[in-house]
């Protein structure tokens, strides 16, 4: 070997030696010695790391700057849901979801696809006249099938029905469940598998991360639906919880029985909004609970992995929808990190 290469190969040695000795040695280097994003923390659990997005907010470069780093699975917040995907029977608007993908895709991130039968933000046309069953069962079939059909390939999972129960137990009386009867989250998942046999399936809700009576519904109906053999891959777990409701102490045992079901679980939409002002105890407190959660999910294996409901304050749905209530997510509104990111960071970096 001519001696000049082997002395840039002792060169390329010493240069390892040094990065990973930790010391730095010119701007190549800097990249290996950078803390490491919440998404390759996660990765080395074999987990993923997501945040929840929102099409107006990608013209702030300071915000998708961040996205783009910090995680490796992105959820369109509205983009894919029936009002923004349908607004007219029948005529189909794919722009809101595709402009999600393609920046998921430039980031070399996954999606979470959200969501395909709710009883919220459902155009008008849908929502102002009545149906027959058959009729209505048509309508759903084609939407399911044309959308599932249109991401197929590019999105991870879907979020095929969303918030089905009422808190003690009871079929939520949606116009899905008064026109179809039960049967109607069975046909939708058949429906979605059809059309993207690949896509991870999910039946999705909040207020179920504790055992009781919500979480005890899906326990039974998952048992059912695997019994009779209708796909179904998973259940999401919201997680939007909120400091004066306490912490849900049984989360992580009732992520295993799911698992034990043959189940993956998610923490899909995860915040923990507090009563506003936020204080430093406030701040401290959402911080051990974001710690808490992530180690839950960590240690329940088919737990797949994380996504927080957008990442920072700035854009969080809270305020809007809980007034007086906010300060929810890891990063403020100025897009600094709070107490709630290193507890991430901690959890994930054991
Ligand atoms: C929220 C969005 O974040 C808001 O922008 C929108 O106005 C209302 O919906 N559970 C869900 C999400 O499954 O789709 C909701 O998203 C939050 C609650």
């Amino acid at each position: 070997m001519p001696r000049t290469i082997v002395r840039l190969k002792l060169a390329g040695v010493v240069a390892a030696a040094l990065v990973a000795a930790g010391v730095a040695t010119g701007p190549a280097a800097q990249a290996h010695d950078r803390t490491p994003t919440l998404a390759e923390l996660a990765h080395r659990h074999g987990r993923y790391f997501g945040s929840a997005t929102d099409n107006p907010e990608l013209t702030d470069s300071a915000y998708t700057k961040i996205l783009g780093r910090e995680f490796d699975m992105i959820t369109p917040g509205n983009g894919m849901k029936w009002y923004a995907t349908e607004p007219q029977q029948g005529v189909f608007d794919w722009s809101k979801g595709d402009e999600i993908v393609k920046l998921a895709r430039a980031n070399h991130q996954r999606v979470r696809a959200h969501t395909l039968v709710w009883h919220s933000q459902l155009p008008d046309w849908l929502t102002s006249r009545e149906w027959t069953a058959a009729q209505l069962r048509a309508v759903l079939k084609k939407h399911i099938t044309a959308e599932v059909r249109h991401y197929r390939g590019k999105v991870y999972s879907w979020d095929v029905v969303n918030e089905a129960f009422n808190e003690d137990g009871t079929y939520r009386e949606t116009i899905w469940y008064k026109t179809l009867g039960p049967g109607y989250i069975a046909d939708a998942l058949r429906w979605a598998h059809q059309a993207d046999p690949h896509a991870k399936l999910y039946l999705n809700d909040y207020n179920i991360e504790a055992v009781g009576p919500k979480s005890d519904a899906y326990y039974k109906l998952a048992q059912n639906l695997r019994a009779q053999g209708v796909p179904l891959d998973g259940i999401g777990f919201q997680a939007h919880l909120a400091l004066q409701y306490g912490y849900p102490s049984t989360l992580e045992d009732n992520l295993r029985r799911f698992a034990r079901l043959g189940l993956d679980t998610a923490l899909t939409e995860v915040d923990v909004r507090m009563q506003l002002p936020a204080t430093d105890a406030k701040l401290a407190e959402q911080a051990t609970w974001y710690r808490d959660l992530t180690r839950a999910c960590l240690a329940v294996r088919r737990c797949v992995g994380v996504t927080v409901w957008d990442y920072t304050d700035r854009y969080s749905w809270i305020p809007a929808v809980f007034p007086g209530e906010g300060a929810a997510l890891p990063w403020d509104e100025q897009l600094e990190p709070k107490p709630a990111y290193s507890a991430l960071r901690e959890a994930l970096g054991r």
